[in-house]
């Protein structure tokens, strides 16, 4: 690529993960989709163990959050360091051990989970050969991270680089902690921790995957693509310095909301949902310093369609860093914990903050990283409305039936027995599930049509390539 820009930066390995990030988009999403519809029609489990509802769903929570995520994160980090550090990546050799790396890990996801090769911890799923790659991988991308921040030439280090590396850091840590296992064959390995020991340290990881992995990671994102897309600086740089220290001290004491009532010590629940609650405040910061850095200048909204597609992902962050503080009260996670409502939280978040911000970055990405305009601002608004309707088709029927299965298996007689069996209450969510795979359907047509204009870019920008090259000539 003959730009200045290309010169100066290490990008290539940048557009790589950037068309990689979208491609696993609309492969995770299309899972997500299939899953969501076996539970709608359970015909379509086909009787095949492979491609089974158990064996594909963690197929689909690993190509969203670590095949699409991950790719989404690397290339973000990679590209905003060396903007924000007018230095080049310290390490092109290990950026490009990084791509492969992650790559060929998901590769032995996609080979082995629906085998059933699994530990069996959610979000961890990975059998030790590949827990072991992914530490190495993730170390290679924290030290390249850390050695381009180092020899920067700017005086300080902008704030989106303190989310990048608190998520770095954090995720090393809880990675290699919760994977600690012991091998008894090569796709066989045992925890070393054992019984309520071992539902913590899975529930401490799980909820700082979401707090520093979807969250602070993200937030780093947030944090450099909402100042560039709206051409304003950030409304509150102490403010965001301030919520940075408050989430990193914060969600590391959160673990335990996911293990009210369990034979956890009462008060680990207890200081979970305390601590949780308290989360509000720096995650509002966070929403409402990116929504207000666009304060004075709203009607950018009005054409600039990429920048929708980040301020709709700090409403919808707002809306479920409210809910989980409200969920992790006992009396409300009595209530919710193995329902529906949990899932409709989960993707509140994933869909409408992480999959959001994600779409808008890989937008302003293309632009600069091909420099070029995209091929059809209309398309980026029409994924923009599939997004934002599809996700809130999705959590409207979580939220219905997560509710009412709370609450039918609570319901009892005269004469204290349940009013509902279990299977009853399973009839009862076939038409939300029905609904969550059409709002899945809606939003997985978003990205597939983000994948087509990113294409359509890309080949744009090759072909005004080729032929200032042959007026040159
Ligand atoms: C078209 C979009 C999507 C659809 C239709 C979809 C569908 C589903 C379904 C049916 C489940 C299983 C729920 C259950 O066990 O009852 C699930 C779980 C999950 N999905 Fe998605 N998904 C989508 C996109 C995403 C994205 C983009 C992310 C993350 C960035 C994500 C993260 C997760 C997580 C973390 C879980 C586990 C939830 C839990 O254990 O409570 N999903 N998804
Ligand atoms: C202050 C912020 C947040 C708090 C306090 C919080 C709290 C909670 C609570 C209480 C649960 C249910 C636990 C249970 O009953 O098992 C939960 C589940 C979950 N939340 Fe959040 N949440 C927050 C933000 C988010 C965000 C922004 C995302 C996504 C990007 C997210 C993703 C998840 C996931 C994936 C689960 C399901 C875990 C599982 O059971 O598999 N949360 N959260």
């Amino acid at each position: 690529m003959a730009t200045t820009q290309v010169e100066r930066y290490s990008f290539d390995v940048v557009r790589w993960f950037t068309v990689m990030a979208v491609v696993y988009l609309v492969v995770g999403t299309l899972l997500g989709v299939y899953i969501a519809s076996e539970l709608a029609w359970p015909v379509l489990n086909f009787d095949l163990a492979e491609l089974s509802f158990g064996r594909l769903r963690p197929l689909h929570t690993n190509a969203v959050i670590f095949a699409f995520g991950g790719c989404v994160l690397m290339a973000t980090a990679f590209y905003s360091v060396q903007r924000t550090c007018g230095v080049r990546l310290w390490s092109d050799k290990l950026a490009w051990f990084t791509f492969w790396g992650w790559n060929l890990i998901i590769v032995g996801a996609v080979i082995t989970l629906p085998l059933g090769l699994t530990s069996g911890k959610e979000y961890a799923e990975l059998e030790w050969p590949l827990d072991i790659a992914i530490a190495l991988v993730w170390i290679a991308y924290t030290v390249n991270f850390v050695m381009t921040v180092a020899t920067r030439k700017t005086s300080h280090i902008y704030v989106s680089n303190w989310f990048f590396m608190g998520m770095m850091v954090m995720i090393t840590y809880l990675h290699v902690v919760n994977s600690l296992a012991i091998p008894v064959g090569l796709w066989d390995s045992y925890s070393v921790f054992s019984g309520v020991q071992d539902a913590m340290i899975q529930w401490w990881w799980g909820h700082n995957a979401v707090g520093f992995y979807l969250t602070a990671g993200f937030l780093g994102i947030m944090y450099y693509f909402v100042p560039k897309q709206a051409n304003r600086p950030i409304f509150s740089y102490r403010l965001s310095v301030i919520h940075f220290w408050a989430l990193m001290f914060g969600y590391v004491w959160l673990g335990a909301h996911h293990l009210q009532y369990t034979a956890l010590p009462d008060w680990t629940g207890s200081l979970g949902a305390a601590v949780s609650l308290a989360m509000i405040i720096p995650s509002w910061g966070g929403a409402i310093n990116g929504m207000m850095t666009l304060s004075g200048a709203w009607d950018k909204l009005r054409d600039d369609y990429i920048l929708r597609f980040l301020i709709m992902s700090l409403a919808f962050y707002a809306m479920s860093t409210f809910e989980g503080p409200v969920m992790s009260a006992k009396t409300v996670n009595a209530l919710s914990h193995y329902t529906d409502w949990t899932v409709g939280h989960v993707h509140s978040g994933a869909l409408g903050w992480v999959a959001m911000v994600a779409s808008g970055a890989i937008y302003h990405m293309v632009e600069k990283l091909w420099d070029t305009r995209i091929y059809s601002p209309k398309l980026v608004n029409t994924h923009f409305w599939l997004a934002t309707i599809g996700t809130v088709v999705y959590i409207t029927a979580m939220w219905v039936s997560g509710i009412m299965q709370g609450m039918m298996w609570r319901m009892y007689d005269d004469n204290g027995v349940l009013l509902y069996t279990f299977a009853e209450s399973v009839y009862e969510m076939h038409p939300y599930y029905a609904m969550r795979a059409i709002g899945g359907m809606i939003f997985w047509l978003g990205g597939a049509i983000m994948l087509y204009n990113v294409v359509m870019t890309i080949r744009q920008a090759a072909g005004r390539r080729v032929s200032a090259a042959v007026a040159t000539a």
